[in-house]
């Protein structure tokens, strides 16, 4: 009975908290809270190369505190001794944010997760099972009512052991909604708070996703008393338009990395999420981001994780604000937003970049020659630009030293 009163109630404080979030009016508009849980550190530090120490992990950490994500993934203590101790240092160093630390359904990582967490002001341990058909009869060589009386052990353990307790229904992207809405039930009155739908595979479409997070919202009795938390893979490219369909249909925490690192194609980009939902109003949602401090956060991760962020990658691509077709940018220095639907302060990226190729025009020449202090009449710029297209053919582009070697000749 104590047992059921605490449980009760302490999912009724973190549903406030929620609550509480929810009050930012912009236009009379309520928009709702999505909490960003960062598991940069833990799922999207299982890439090949990318292995973090403890230091680097308590900075990274301090960062991503900073930066205002709700919970930081801090990594998987049961997995190794480096790993439990970069969780006790980033519970001991943080002071706001949730710190979480991963374990199976299995007794002895629920132990090693509460004890790495034991310094946290808030601690989360993120606990599951495979609910899929392969990760039943095929990884776990079991059944779904073992696996449902599994999750549940696992939880009531870690309910024990913690304040807060998430759950995880590995591969719930291939899992049949049926089954998942009985687990989650079951879970929920085991006493976790967040349930997180796993698109393990990454394999959903958007629709799809949506419908299954539809689906739980409309068929799981006890669904109030928890929230459901869109963890999506991007092996089809998908995971940050799943996450977003996630949050349209319910869901209200978004699992994601920086730069979307993460296993094989990785995570859900955190800063793409993000941008998004500060982008389009219309969605109604909001988080506590800092977005100006996303590009800095990047390039820590990028040079920390030794993972090279592709040039055109959204939100933080070295390329992300630069134009270099004359067409763009003509329209570019006419008015920015012609062909930019972000502000590059709002991600603390420097401002947009003219880059001046061969398929540069007029317009791009005069205005970085203006940038340099030269300002061309119109036939100086039409010599200058006759002169321009004899070297740009001949380079990738030209930079402000043989721009103004140029400009002096003239
Ligand atoms: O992708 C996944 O299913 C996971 C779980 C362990 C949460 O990372
Ligand atoms: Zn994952």
């Amino acid at each position: 009975m104590n047992y059921l009163i605490l449980i009760l109630s302490t999912s009724k404080i973190y549903l406030n908290r929620i609550a509480q979030h929810n009050i930012n009016k912009k236009n009379d508009i309520v928009k709702e809270y999505i909490q960003i849980f960062d598991t940069t550190l833990r799922d999207g530090e299982q890439v090949p190369g990318c292995k973090l120490a403890t230091p680097q992990k308590v900075e990274i950490a301090k960062e991503l505190e900073q930066l205002g994500v709700d919970v930081i993934e801090a990594g998987f203590p049961i997995s190794s001794p480096g790993d439990f101790d970069a969780v006790t240092q980033i519970s001991k160093t943080i002071k706001d944010a949730t710190i979480c630390a991963l374990s199976r359904a299995v007794d002895s990582d629920i132990e090693s997760a509460a004890e790495a967490l034991k310094f946290a002001n808030n601690g989360r341990i993120h606990t599951g099972i495979g609910t899929s058909e392969f990760h039943i009869f095929h990884k776990l060589n079991s059944n779904p009512e073992d696996i449902i009386s599994r999750g549940e052990k696992a939880v009531k353990k870690a309910r024990n052991v913690c304040s807060e307790v998430e759950f995880y229904a590995e591969d719930a992207g291939r899992t049949d909604n049926e089954f998942l809405a009985r687990v989650i039930e079951k879970m929920i009155s085991a006493g976790a708070t967040i349930i997180n739908i796993p698109d393990t595979t990454g394999y959903c479409l958007p629709h799809q996703y949506s419908e299954k997070i539809a689906y739980l919202m409309n068929n799981v009795p006890n669904i109030d008393k928890a929230i459901l938390s869109t963890h999506c893979h991007n092996d089809l490219g998908l995971a940050t338009a799943n996450s977003i369909a996630g949050v349209q249909a319910g869901a209200r925490q978004v699992e994601c990395t920086i730069n979307g690192v993460g296993e094989r194609a990785g995570n859900t980009s955190l800063e793409e999420v993000v941008m998004i939902l500060k982008q389009h109003d219309n969605i109604n949602l909001h988080t506590q981001v800092k977005t100006e401090r996303l590009t800095h956060l990047s390039r820590i991760v990028e040079s920390e994780m030794n993972m090279p962020v592709q040039r055109n990658k959204a939100i933080v691509g070295e390329n992300a604000f630069a134009h270099s077709s004359g067409i763009h940018q003509d329209g570019v220095i006419k008015n920015r937003e012609t062909y930019e639907i972000i502000n590059p302060i709002d991600v603390g990226a420097d401002s947009s970049k003219i880059i001046l190729t061969a398929r540069s025009g007029r317009a791009a020449l005069k205005y970085r020659a203006q940038l340099l202090k030269f300002n061309l009449s119109k036939d100086q710029l039409n010599y200058a630009y006759e002169k321009f297209l004899k070297l740009a053919d001949r380079q990738i582009h030209i930079n402000d030293n043989q721009l103004l070697e140029l400009l002096n000749k003239i």
